[in-house]
């Protein structure tokens, strides 16, 4: 560790109160804090990037999920890249580039023990830029891939209704399943977001949710009914496809966004008999099951990033940890266009 580092400050931001509906200027705390070298065996990284996730919002709520609360007073978890400016592990070298669980802080110094806890794994920046590396070969993508994959078992031919088409897991939904030989429709917020979807991602049609009933669209779209539906959205959206679906139709349970700030308990689904009349499923998937074979993935998309079937795009907000708390915000308004990314350092 050079003097340089030892006079490094950290600024974090914590989480200060568990929200009710959504997050407010006081559930957040900002500290600052000396950085420490790592022990043997350790890490120092720089946080570059930060993966802004709808789930960060489960994560401020107390009781039993997939992974335990952030607790109060802690910094609040997120994902990102980092670049290792001092390394005490052999397996790394200061510069390099690394994927990982940072936190909203500008430095983390972690010891052996963590960096498997924490998924540190190094990136390679020839197979996608950083701001890919955290949407289609990072975590979304691992969730659109093998969401749809393992759970939806895509055939040629099928329609495939994938919702936040716009958003990070939601484009590479719709584009991996149009390279598997799906008709995909998406259902989005707004008409920039349809046109892109159709227009760049080259999905065959797109719902805009906002401008009139979704069950008159997926009428239009989806004259022979919904083979599979990739939910990122839940509530009223989740009702309309239900009542659309082909026989032995799967869902796949994302995320559902627009219940994420109830106030007042998640809304059901009120057509689920519908999986009954048309001998269909709902499965849930949670991405981090899939961690050992996130490199399958990785492989995959790479080649159609190359190639030029796959598209990216990426929201990145400058501003630093001290932007967090606003920019969270825009994944529950829809202004993110793309993965939404908070920009660290350069
Ligand atoms: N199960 C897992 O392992 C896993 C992993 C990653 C993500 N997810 C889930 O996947 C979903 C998408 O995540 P993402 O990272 O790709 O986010 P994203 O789609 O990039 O951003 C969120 C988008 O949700 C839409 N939205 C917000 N409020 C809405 C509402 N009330 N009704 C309908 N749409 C609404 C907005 O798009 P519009 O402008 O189109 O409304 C917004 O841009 C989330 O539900 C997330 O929790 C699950």
């Amino acid at each position: 560790m050079t003097s340089n580092l030892t006079t490094l400050v950290n600024h974090q931001v914590r989480l200060a109160a568990r929200p009710v509906g959504l997050p407010k200027a006081s559930d957040w705390q900002f500290t600052e804090e000396a950085v420490t070298g790592p022990d043997d065996g350790g890490l120092l990284l720089q946080t570059l990037a930060l993966s802004l996730d709808p789930a960060m919002r489960g994560w401020m709520n107390d009781g039993k999920s997939y992974i335990p609360p952030v607790g109060l007073g802690e910094v609040m978890r997120a994902g990102g890249i980092s670049r290792v400016i001092a390394s005490r592990n052999p397996a790394y070298a200061v510069g390099d580039l690394v994927t990982g669980t940072p936190g909203v802080q500008e430095y983390a110094t972690l010891s052996g023990d963590a960096l498997r806890r924490y998924g540190v794994a190094k990136i390679d920046t020839r197979l996608g830029t950083i701001g890919q590396w955290l949407n289609v070969l990072g975590m979304p993508g691992m969730t659109a891939y093998f969401g749809l994959m393992d759970i939806g078992k895509p055939q040629p031919g099928e329609t495939v209704v994938v919702s936040g088409a716009a958003g990070a897991v939601g484009q590479t939904v719709g584009q991996v399943a149009k390279i598997k030989g799906c008709r995909v429709v998406g259902i989005a917020g707004g008409r920039d977001k349809c046109d892109f979807v159709v227009r760049e991602l080259g999905f065959d049609a797109c719902i805009d949710y906002k401008a009139g009933p979704v069950k008159d669209g997926l009428r239009e779209h989806c004259p022979k009914g919904v083979d599979i539906y990739f939910d990122n959205v839940g509530g009223d959206i989740l009702d309309a496809v239900l009542a659309r679906l082909a026989r032995k139709a799967r869902i796949i349970v994302c995320g559902a966004i627009s219940q994420y700030n109830a106030t007042e308990g998640v809304a059901g689904p009120k057509n689920y008999l519908s999986l009954l009349v048309n001998r269909a499923r709902m499965e849930g998937m949670v991405v981090f099951d899939y961690a050992d074979r996130y490199h399958e993935a990785v492989a995959e998309m790479a080649g159609y990033l190359k190639d030029g079937r796959m598209k990216s795009r990426e929201d990145v907000v400058h501003g630093g940890v001290a932007a967090f708390p606003d920019t969270l915000l825009k994944l529950f308004s829809g202004a993110n266009f793309g993965k939404l990314v908070l920009q660290v350092a350069d």
